[in-house]
């Protein structure tokens, strides 16, 4: 396979933000102008208690300074790891800006009232899809899924759907986010953040 050569750009230091969420910000618009198809698409990981690492792609759901919020089944297999273990890692690619952004730190469960806020705004299907899918479970066939969903869409005919007890969002909180800019003949640039409880101390670490 041939190599290929990336455009040089390099990270200006003297005009990084000093909050690594207002980096974040401008690289997504970017990428959201760019990306053919999701911006938001990021490789969550998180461990199992054993330590095992344990990853999948998840749909960034808004940011702000505190973090990236996701939205998920909180009995799935990755929220029951969140919830021995808080850790996470998570993985940005948008390869249209040959940029990656990576962040780790502790995940904190949405508010309900955060939760439901979004719930209600999702399409009504994929409102009846979070009740008939027992996420991360061993089921018989899709049929069962159908089941449900017809079940579920039945039981709420003629009314708003509520969003259930086990389905909500987190915050994933980082305390350590990294910045990498493909540049030429492998030199690429990475600028990395690390949470000093007060601010953010920025280091250039080796590509
Ligand atoms: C593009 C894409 C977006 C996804 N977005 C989400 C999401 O926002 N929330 C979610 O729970 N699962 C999402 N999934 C499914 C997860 O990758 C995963 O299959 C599911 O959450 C179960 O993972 P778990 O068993 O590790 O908990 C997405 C998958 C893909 C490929």
């Amino acid at each position: 396979m041939q190599s290929k050569e990336w455009r040089d750009e390099r990270l200006d230091w003297s005009t990084l933000p000093e909050h690594p969420m207002d980096l974040f910000a401008i690289w997504h618009e970017d990428a959201c102008k760019t990306e053919p198809w999701e911006a938001g698409a990021m490789l969550l990981a998180t461990a199992t208690p054993d330590g095992s690492p344990s990853a999948r792609i998840v749909l960034m759901r808004g940011f702000h300074a505190g973090g990236i919020r996701f939205f998920t089944n909180y009995e799935s297999r990755k929220g029951q790891h969140l919830t021995v273990n808080p850790r996470f890692a998570a993985t940005f690619w948008w390869p249209t800006q040959v940029r990656q952004i990576r962040a780790e730190g502790r995940a904190e469960r949405l508010s309900r009232a955060e939760s439901e806020a979004y719930f209600a705004g999702r399409p009504r299907g994929s409102q009846l899809g979070a009740w008939s899918s027992p996420q991360s479970q061993t089921i018989g066939g899709l049929g069962v899924l159908q089941e449900q969903y017809n079940q579920v869409e039945q039981k709420y005919r003629d009314q708003a759907v509520p969003c259930p007890p086990f389905w909500g969002g987190y915050l994933l909180k980082p305390s350590l986010m990294e910045f990498w800019q493909g540049g030429a003949n492998r030199l690429h640039d990475r600028i990395v953040y690390k949470s000093t409880g007060e601010g953010w101390a920025l280091c250039r670490q080796a590509p």
